[in-house]
């Protein structure tokens, strides 16, 4: 298959033409990558069954995964779920437009191969101005995973997307580098009490102000509610260790590890804050922003991963990024793509010095 890619600008008079030809493909049962505010989505039309096993497939994904429905306007969350508890509608009336998923029981429009089986539906409404088009063009309900390979890190330009899609989908839509740079906040809202199944950028702190009392999901649960999160994630090829302790212990823990595997040939990356970036020694350092900027460390983290895999990166050391408002989402992140691998500085120092 030939895939076309097509800049959008979120701006209707220039991007019609694009939308048009999107829509055309999604009511055929065909896909297009978009871009929103979080990540790019791998988007078909979330009533359609023969589009969302066509989304798995692209994907390389298991078809027990469920799919996100996206939404351009409120009026339309009755038409595929229902129970819509006074909660979640305040919720959406704070945080919709924007980065938060609800998890919803559906109604009976939204097929169960859209759903993996289930009988609740994923539902978001994006602020981002392409998305929104699209959806309106293309009859406003879109499944959307996001736009990578299963397994490997989200897509957050379009150069992600024809890395991971070119020749398996029909278009992608090029909206440039997206604003956040991790996947939306997940709440199921089906139980007694609301319960985060992923965090991102709307953090627990902002759901407690609407919900107040809130259940979160251990990260590591054998059986987790939201499907996805069993699998792994993120993960570059390279062997990817997060490091932990004092400033300068996780600087000169880290050295030592790079330096270790330097003399044995490997090739050795680190992620690390711009403050401490030029302590490293390793083959590859990569400056993933300011401690203070924690915007632009989550903006940065799935494409720093891709770029390491593209460099040829064998052994990946991380500082750890556990900033006050969005830690609790890169660190989620991090630590799936590192399969929970976690050295501590502090502590292996003082082993070692006995
Ligand atoms: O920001 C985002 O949410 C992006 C953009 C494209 O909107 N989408 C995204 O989709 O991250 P995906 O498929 O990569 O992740 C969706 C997660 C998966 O872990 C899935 O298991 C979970 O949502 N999920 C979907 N429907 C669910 C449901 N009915 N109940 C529980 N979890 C669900
Ligand atoms: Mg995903």
């Amino acid at each position: 298959m030939n895939t076309r890619v097509v800049k959008a600008f979120g701006d209707p008079s220039l991007d019609k033409g694009v939308m048009e030809d999107a829509a055309g493909i999604i009511r055929a049962g065909g896909l297009v990558a978009i871009p929103t505010e979080t990540v790019y989505g791998l988007a078909g039309d979330a009533l359609n069954p023969e589009s969302a096993r066509k989304i798995y497939e692209a994907k390389g994904r298991p078809s027990d995964n469920p799919l996100i429905v996206h939404i351009a306007r409120l009026n339309d969350l009755e038409k595929i779920a229902r129970d819509i508890t006074d909660k979640a509608y305040a919720l959406a009336e704070k945080y919709w437009p924007g980065p938060l998923t609800m998890v919803l029981n559906k109604k009976d429009t939204v097929p169960y191969e859209t759903t993996g089986g289930l009988d609740t539906v994923a539902v978001r409404f994006p602020v981002n101005k392409i998305a929104q088009e699209f959806i309106f063009a293309s009859g406003g309900f879109i499944a959307a995973p996001s736009a990578n390979v299963s397994g490997r890190p989200s897509c957050t330009t379009a150069e992600h997307c024809i890395a991971d899609l070119d020749g398996k989908i029909e278009m992608i839509i090029d909206g440039g580098e997206v604003g956040i740079g991790l996947e939306s906040t997940i709440v199921d809202m089906t139980g007694d009490m609301p319960c985060i199944l992923r965090q991102g950028y709307i953090n627990e702190a902002m759901l407690r102000d609407i919900l107040g009392e809130i259940e979160t999901e251990a990260p590591e649960s054998e059986h987790p509610k939201a499907p996805g999160m069993k699998y792994r994630h993120y993960a570059p090829k390279g062997k990817l260790a997060i490091v932990r302790g004092g400033d300068d212990e996780v600087i000169a823990k880290i050295n030592a590890l790079t330096d270790e595997q330097i003399k044995r040939g490997c090739r050795t990356a680190v992620i690390a804050s711009h403050e401490n970036a030029d302590k490293y020694e390793a083959d590859i350092v990569r400056d993933i922003g300011s401690e203070d900027n924690e915007d632009m460390i989550a903006h940065r983290l799935f494409a720093i991963l891709r770029e390491l895999d593209d460099a040829g990166a064998e052994y990946i050391y991380s500082e750890n990024f556990d900033t006050p408002r969005l830690g609790g989402a890169i660190m989620d992140r991090l630590m799936r793509a590192a399969g929970y691998n976690v050295i501590d500085a502090d502590v292996s120092f003082k082993e070692e010095d006995n």
